[in-house]
Parts: structure tokens; sequence; C-alpha cells
């Protein structure tokens, strides 16, 4: 039984076997959620890429389906890259980036190209015969070969795409196209472009309007460590700003993350039949081990996160439905820490956390989650006061890679509120309502369900809530 096993997440989405990475035409439509993933069906490592897919009625329970796409045509014999998707007259098509090397060259004899697939069900799709609708990046200060991961949008009547891509000189930068009809496209402009410390590619760029804003989401490849900040060789992150439909150029503010743990990327965002604007993303890294591996699968997807804008930055929160999950709830309320403490019946490796700190005192204080005690594992949060960082800690987590990433979380009324979300080889912490979130990924051993407190000084936890959270992957046990 494969999700017997201590890494195979039991609510979070993971292939049916074998490899995943970026999540693609994430969409809802007919009444359902469809998310379709990048997808090796033959091993756990990369490979030419398929797109894997997996439906849900509520953002909760998920149902594998058949692959929707394979690689084989001239133009995407190499794979089927990431992309998005999008309905028209009824019908759901897939916008993706066929590549094709045509060398030995990875980056020379690099060839991509944007391809469309359509189906009338979400399930079975046809590739369209005017394929490739793309057929080379346009001219310019645009590197000819870089050139993919199309996003697709409806705009007062017309069809927009923004395709990663970088300049010759390897900046990211996102590029803007317009259509009637989806199969005839126009290059409108660079609609942005990096400057500096920005990565040399930006990969899977996502567009909307949320809270009467503009957000251009990007994942660079390669920006360079900045303080505490960008330690990842990937990051995904977005800007908020305004965009001129007629001249095809982003007006926008700073770069800001998306997540400050260590997998997350790619993220795409979807809207749903109720107005919201809603994020999944890879939980992985592309840089790290991943001993799932020699388990036969590897690739999880977050937590579909709903998204606001809230002073000047985006909030993510896990979406309200997730709740359905919880049972066996365990209540505290009013518990004082010094040192470190366990609490009857809090424990788990497929669980939901919900707890309001008061600091007090305490300089530093925090949780340690995936406890095991013999084996010296745990994963460890810590609140520093001095400096207001929050530092999540997978040095002693199991297998796997370790290090520290940091984010600058400045407490509210002297207190902390923390929602963790434990599923095997994963935890997302969502920190003071979402404006800071942590993802990683974790490999401890099975016994290692223990979950502690710590203060040096005093502290106090107003309230604690923690629920089992039930299985959510419907036809896979
Ligand atoms: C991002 C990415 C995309 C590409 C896909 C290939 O993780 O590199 O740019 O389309 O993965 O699997």
């Amino acid at each position: 039984k494969i999700s017997g096993h201590p890494w195979r997440p039991v609510y979070h989405v993971s292939p049916p076997a074998n490899w995943m990475n970026d999540p693609n035409g994430f969409c809802f439509f007919k009444g359902e959620y469809h998310l379709f993933y990048q997808h090796h069906p033959f091993s756990p490592e990369w490979g030419p890429m398929y797109w894997g897919h997996v439906k849900s009625k509520d953002l909760v329970f998920w149902e594998h389906l058949p692959i929707a796409l394979a690689p084989g045509e001239a133009y995407d014999k190499n794979g089927c890259f990431s992309g998005s998707a999008i309905e028209k007259d009824g019908k759901l098509y897939i916008m993706y980036t066929g590549n094709v090397w045509t060398g030995p060259d990875h980056d020379k004899d690099l060839q991509q190209t944007q391809a469309l697939a359509v189906s009338d069900n979400g399930v079975r799709f046809t590739k369209l015969a005017e394929n490739p609708v793309i057929a080379a990046a346009p001219e310019g200060d645009i590197h000819p070969h870089h050139f993919r991961d199309p996003k697709v949008w409806e705009h007062e009547g017309q069809y927009y795409a923004v395709i990663g891509s970088k300049t010759k000189t390897n900046q990211g930068q996102a590029l803007l196209f317009r259509s009637p009809d989806l199969i005839n496209w126009e290059f409108v402009n660079v609609m942005a472009k990096g400057e500096g410390n920005f990565g040399f590619m930006w990969e899977c760029p996502d567009f909307f309007h949320l809270d009467g804003q503009d957000v251009l989401v990007m994942s660079p490849q390669g920006m360079k460590p900045e303080g505490i900040y960008y330690h990842n060789l990937h990051q995904s992150g977005y800007v908020i700003g305004t965009l001129n439909y007629e001249t095809g150029q982003l007006s926008h503010g700073p770069f800001q993350l998306l997540d400050y743990g260590f997998d997350f990327y790619a993220p795409q965002t979807t809207i749903d039949n109720k107005g919201r604007r809603i994020l999944i993303a890879w939980m992985d890294m592309w840089e790290s081990p991943m001993p799932t591996q020699s388990c036969g699968w590897a690739g999880a997807m977050t937590l579909p996160r709903l998204l606001r804008i809230k002073n000047g930055q985006i909030v993510s929160t896990p979406v309200p439905e997730l709740e359905r999950l919880r049972e066996n709830e365990v209540y505290y309320t009013q518990v004082m820490v010094e040192g470190e403490l366990a609490l009857e019946g809090i424990s788990g490796d497929h669980v939901e956390l919900e707890l309001v700190i008061d600091a007090q005192a305490a300089s530093r204080f925090g949780l340690k989650l995936r406890v095991n005690e013999e084996r010296g594992e745990e994963t460890v949060l810590t609140y520093t006061r001095d400096d207001s960082l929050v530092s999540l800690d997978r040095n002693r987590s199991g297998q796997g890679p370790g290090g520290i990433r940091q984010a600058e979380v400045p407490l509210e009324n002297n207190q902390l509120h923390l929602r963790c979300f434990i599923d095997k080889s994963s935890v997302e912490i969502f920190i003071n309502g979402g404006t800071t979130v942590m993802t990683a990924r974790v490999y401890p051993s099975e016994g290692a369900t223990g979950i502690r407190f710590f203060a040096d000084q005093p502290i106090q936890i107003i309230n604690l809530k923690k629920w089992d959270l039930k299985h959510a992957i419907i036809n896979f046990n």
C-alpha cells in the first residue's frame, strides 16, 4: 500500500507513480477544478514531459484521471512543457510549450513553440492542426530559444498570453501576446523585464487582476542571495502594478516572494465561480535531493491557497474548504510554556495545528514538528524577538536536504499566529494570517510524530487546536 509509506502525502496531490513538477492548466471548468501537472510517467526522474491530470469538486478531495497530453508531434516531440487552460465556446483549451531539441546543446539547439489542445469534457484532448500557434520567439532583445510556459486569459473580448523569456544578455522577462481567437497571435510587448538581481530567466509567468490591481507572478531562475532572502536557486514571487493593455507594458512595484520556505516553485493561479483567485505551486525545488525517488515517485503540490492583496502585498491562506479534512479536534487554552513542553493528544504526521502565542518576556520561542526523540529528528520553527525573524530549520529533519530559511515577521500585539499543515513529507506554515508562508519538504522516519513547544522565558499559548486530517485522494490508496 503506497500511501502507507511515511513520506506519501495523504491530502496533498502527488503523482500516482513516478515524476511530477509544475502545476499546469489549473482551471474551474463545468463545475469542477482541473489541475494538470508536468509528469514523467516512466520513471521518478524528470524526462520527456507529459501532462498528468487530477480533478476535484471542492479543492479538497482529488481524483486521478488519465494522462491528458503526451509528446509526439514534430513541434513537441521532446516534451509538452508547462502551460495553462482557458474555456472558450464550452470547450477547454490548453496552451502549452512544445519542446524540441534539434541538437545536443540544451541552449542553442532548443526550439520552444506554443501549441494548443482542446477538449469537450476536460478529460480527452486533441492537439490542434494549426499547431504550433506561436512558432518562434519575437525579434528584439529576446532570447530566440528560451520561450515557454504560456499563461492565457481573456480581457474585453480578446485573449492574452504572458510567456516566460529572457533577454539576449540573460535577464528574465515576460512577453505579452494578444489573439482574437486563441489561434492567431500577435506579439504586443515585453510586459516586464528584470534588472539587476532578478534572475537569468523567468519561468512560469502568471498574470491576473486582484483587489483592483494587476499582478504578474514569475519564477526567476538564478537570483543571488541577499541577506536572509533568495537562498534557493529558484524563487517564485510577484510584482503588483497596472498593465497598459494598449502598450503592453506593466508599471509595477518591487519583487516580493510568495513563500519563504524551501520548496515552492512555478505557482499557477485560477479564478473560480465564486470569483476567488486560487494558487497552487509545485512543492519541491529543482536543486534539492528528493529521497522519495527511491520509493518510485517524486513531487507534490502545495495546498490550494486563496490570494488577497493587503497593504501592498499578497496574503495567502489555505482555501476554507480544507476545513472539511478535519477530524478528532483537540483543544487547549492558556498553556504556559517554559523550557520544552509536549501536550497530550498533540502529535501526528498528517495534522493541522492552529495556535496563537503571546510572546510575553521570551526572546526565543517556537515549536518542533515531526519529532523523533530516539533518532534526534525534529523540524524546528523558531521566533527570535531581537531581529523579528522566523527561522525554519530542517537540518535534523531526517533524510534529504537540510538548511534554514528565514523571514522577517513583525509581531502583532506581541502575538504570533500560526497555522501549520503537516502531511507525511511536507510542512506548510501560514504565519499571521498568511502574510508570510513557509513551505518545506522533510523526510523523517515513520515514528517522527512528536510536536513540542519551547521558550527561553515563559510564553503563553492563548489557544491551540489540533486536527487529524483525512485522506483526500479519492481513487488512490
Ligand atoms: C519550470 C520548468 C518550466 C518548463 C517545465 C519543464 O519548473 O522548467 O519552465 O516548462 O519546468 O518540465
